[in-house]
């Protein structure tokens, strides 16, 4: 199956999310509220994609102490966000917490880990073993999934157990710029990896036609979706 589209909402305004939800919905169904939206609009923001049908990956990265960490996957639940990121950095214990909050509120919210950001470069050849590693690991203590560059897709799936979801931001279309991104892929290549999403940004909202730009990525995905 190719792999869900994600628009990231990194947007400064609620009025601007709301009129890119407008125009992408109902071809794109999922998008992503991070920290430069929830800080601009907070709940209202999740409240604006769930009211168009939309679903929500709400990208807040929590690494905190377990208590204060499990406090906003509770509160993430009460928004009826679908995924939520918390970067394992924050040990197993603050990634326990995380987990038992999120079974505990019983709405299914899912819970996905970021291993390594990509807009890190990969520095030794032990790179992607060791985000492999990490999400064998969290997948142990209860994670749904992980947010993994696509470079690293094949190694998780590989060791993961069925089910487990990969989440993949640095996606740049052939011809598009990385920007600030270092561990980079085309939509074919995230659907010939196996991913289960794939986040995009700039290249969708900064195009001249958002909806195009979304509609040529989900396009290329489905032309080059790996045989299940
Ligand atoms: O504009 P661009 O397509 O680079 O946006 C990628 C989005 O994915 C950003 O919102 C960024 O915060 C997010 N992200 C990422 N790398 C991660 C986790 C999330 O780029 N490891």
């Amino acid at each position: 199956m190719a792999p869900e589209l994600v628009v990231a909402l990194d947007v400064p305004a609620l009025e601007e999310a709301r009129r890119l939800v407008a125009l992408l919905r109902p071809t794109v169904r999922w998008f992503k509220v991070g920290m430069e939206l929830f800080t601009a609009a907070g709940p209202a923001a999740v409240e604006a994609v769930r009211a168009e049908g939309g679903a929500v990956l709400l990208d807040l990265k929590l690494h905190d102490i377990p208590h204060t960490v499990a406090g906003a996957v509770r509160r993430a639940a009460r928004l009826e966000a679908e995924m939520l990121t918390l970067h394992l950095a924050g040990g197993a214990a603050m990634i326990r917490a995380a987990v038992d909050a999120a079974r505990d509120a019983g709405t299914g919210l899912r819970l996905l880990g970021i291993t390594r950001l990509t807009s890190e470069p990969a520095t030794s050849s032990e790179f992607t073993w060791s985000v492999a590693e990490t999400a064998v690991g969290v997948a142990d203590l209860g994670v749904d999934g992980v947010v993994a560059s696509v470079h690293e897709a094949a190694a998780v799936r590989a060791a993961c157990p069925p089910g487990f979801l990969i989440v993949a931001p640095g996606i740049r279309p052939a011809g598009a710029g990385a920007d600030d991104q270092a561990r980079v892929a085309t939509p074919a290549e995230a659907a010939h990896a196996g991913c289960d999403f794939i986040v995009v940004g700039r290249p969708i909202i900064r195009a001249f036609d958002p909806l195009q730009a979304a509609v040529a990525i989900m396009r290329e995905m489905a032309a080059l979706a790996a045989p299940v």
